[in-house]
């Protein structure tokens, strides 16, 4: 049988090398929000994996929701992205940039001072958020966005997807999963709004189809991925009856827009709640051209799973933060290096760049 794992793979316009794919990660060391040199060496490590996603990245000052994430909306950004872009193609790698809005996922401390905390509805979250300048905070109640402020969160990604082009990236993938803002829409347990953005299947995930149609028709739609987390539970979302129908709808919606990628996040190897064969199936069926798989995989079940066409590639995460070289040690079998929890998310060198 051919082994699949390290075989090329044809993603829109682009050859991957293997179906390695490195997960978004959010890692906190944009500080100012400004992408970096540190950031840069960083990727360029791990640019064996046929595709890179990166970390959660802001399309608008409003979406900073946690402190040292990335943004790309100014020039200067997309400037320090560049870096990163650079420094992976170098390497033969391919590289996405992850658009992320936290929506209500944030606080006033990590933003900057003429942003505002932004939700469909004015539901806060329960639970308590970090700041660099007073620790953990409870979350603030967001203002519930008004047809306007829609209009114009659409046209931040819009920009931000022409500026990612701009900056070298291969394509983004729009964050539609683990409970950021465009989950907060689709999820009847945040949006309780009664106009066209709230209320039916079809109403709750226009937002994210406004998106979807809108950066695909301004950078290509073989340039644009959407990642989705059905049953996931971060961020204090919530299982509801329509759910399966309502992701049944939104794989067909994409499929008809012509994106390039549906990311599924399964977190059950986590301790969240499983996700059912049966989405999983229905997306598929639904969204015909390529499926990335995500949540808990090693080489062996990777390697199964794609065997099995149950996904087209395959997306690690935290083995890629302690294992730069990840593609050689599946190659050679070899043992993998345990990531250190407590360097996640601090900012500088360790537990970063320092992984051999
Ligand atoms: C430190 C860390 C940061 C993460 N940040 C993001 C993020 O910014 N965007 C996202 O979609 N998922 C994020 N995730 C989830 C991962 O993309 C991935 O789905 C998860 O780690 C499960 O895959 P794994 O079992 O291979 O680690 C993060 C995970 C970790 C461990």
């Amino acid at each position: 049988m051919k082994n699949l794992l390290f075989s090329e793979y044809t993603l829109g316009s682009m050859t991957l090398r293997n179906r390695i794919v490195m997960a978004p990660m959010t890692r906190s060391r944009a500080i100012n929000n400004q992408p970096n040199s540190l950031m840069a060496e960083y990727y360029a490590q791990r640019a064996d994996a046929g595709l890179l996603i990166t970390e959660g990245t802001s399309p608008s000052p409003n979406g900073l929701g946690y402190s040292r994430i990335p943004g790309l909306y100014t020039a200067e950004q997309a400037a320090g992205w560049r870096l990163v872009t650079n420094a992976v193609h170098a390497k033969g790698g391919h590289i996405f940039v992850q658009l992320m809005h936290t929506g209500r996922v944030s606080h006033p401390l990590n933003q900057p001072s003429a942003a505002k905390v932004l939700a469909p509805s004015a539901i806060g979250l329960t639970g308590i958020t970090w700041t660099d300048q007073e620790q953990l905070q409870p979350y603030p109640v967001p203002a519930a966005m008004t047809y306007a402020d829609i209009q114009e969160t659409i046209a931040e990604y819009v920009q931000s997807a022409r500026l990612a082009v701009d900056a070298g990236f291969d394509g983004v993938e729009l964050h539609g999963a683990n409970g950021y803002l465009i989950e907060q829409f689709i999820n009847p347990s945040a949006n309780q709004r009664n106009d066209q953005y709230g209320g039916s299947a079809e109403n709750r995930i226009r937002f994210a189809v406004e998106i979807a149609q809108q950066t695909a028709a301004a950078i290509g739609a073989d340039r644009v991925g959407f990642r989705v987390s059905p049953y996931g539970a971060a961020n204090d979302m919530h299982p509801y009856d329509t759910l399966e129908a309502t992701y049944a709808l939104l794989a067909e919606k994409l499929n008809a827009i012509g994106i390039v990628y549906i990311h599924v996040v399964d977190h059950s190897a986590m301790g969240a709640p499983a996700v059912s064969a049966s989405v999983k199936d229905v997306i598929r069926e639904k969204f015909t051209r390529t499926f990335i798989l995500s949540g808990g995989y090693d080489a062996q079940k990777a390697e199964e799973d794609l065997q099995d066409k149950k996904g087209d590639i395959v997306a690690f995460g935290r083995a890629f933060i302690s294992n730069p070289n990840l593609v050689e040690k599946f190659a050679k079998g070899l043992a993998l290096t345990p990531p250190d929890k407590t360097t996640f998310y601090t900012p500088g060198v360790k537990g970063y760049t320092d992984y051999m």
